[in-house]
């Protein structure tokens, strides 16, 4: 069985479908009516922000931390027990360089606050703070998808492999609505969704 959803599909293939083609369209909202521009940059509220947005009308719970523990193969995700004290440290860290971005979203990883939509959600929050501190964003349809999570799961380990695929990715066309359109696609791309494309929507 399938999360429970506003929806009330209760077919796993059903879901994703939907799931892919609603939040696709409100990713493009986020981005075409400058809501995204006025969520606070790096810190779990404007995570929240983001993650509420996307998936409100299919999750009841979009923009809050979650009450259960998840893992990912091998990898344990925070506990809930511990998880608001993890990202009022997050909120803390610091921005200034992109090392210090990638370790924020690093650790954004670990913290996982979502039941589900954590890895689409955090890339879009990354790209914010790149935008803003660096202005720059990354070019994620040139982040291949098993470099990609291969890196992501190396990370709580050594950050230095996500660093340089990132690095490399690394794009300043951050008012360019067709690199986050594709980066959208990416980034679905890396959890399974591949249905629609965000510029059809
Ligand atoms: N084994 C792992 N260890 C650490 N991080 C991982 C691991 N596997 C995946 N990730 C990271 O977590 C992200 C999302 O993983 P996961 O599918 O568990 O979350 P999710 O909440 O279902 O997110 P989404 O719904 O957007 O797919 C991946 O994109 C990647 O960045
Ligand atoms: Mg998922």
């Amino acid at each position: 069985m399938p999360l429970e959803n506003k929806l009330g599909l209760t077919d796993e293939a059903a879901l994703a479908r939907a799931e892919e083609k609603i939040s696709k369209t409100k990713a493009l909202a986020l981005y075409d009516t400058g809501l995204l521009d006025t969520f606070p940059v790096g810190t779990f509220e404007g995570l929240a922000d983001i993650h509420r947005y996307l998936f409100e009308d299919i999750y009841s719970f979009a923009g809050q931390m979650r009450t259960v523990n998840i893992a990912k193969g091998n990898f344990r995700f925070a506990p809930v027990m511990y998880l608001a004290a993890a990202l009022e440290s997050i909120d803390r860290m610091p921005q200034s360089t992109f090392d210090e971005i990638i370790e924020k979203y690093v650790e954004m990883n670990v913290a996982h606050p979502f039941r589900e939509g954590n890895g689409r959600s955090t890339r879009i929050w990354l790209d914010c703070i790149l935008k803003k501190e660096l202005h720059q964003v990354i070019d994620w349809s040139r982040v291949d998808k098993s470099d990609y999570l291969l890196a992501m799961e190396r990370s709580p380990v050594k950050d230095v492999e996500i660093k340089a695929l990132l690095r490399a990715a690394l794009t300043d066309r951050i008012t360019d609505r067709l690199v986050y359109m594709k980066g959208i696609d990416a980034s679905y791309h890396y959890e399974g969704y591949h249905v629609f494309r965000t510029e059809d929507l």
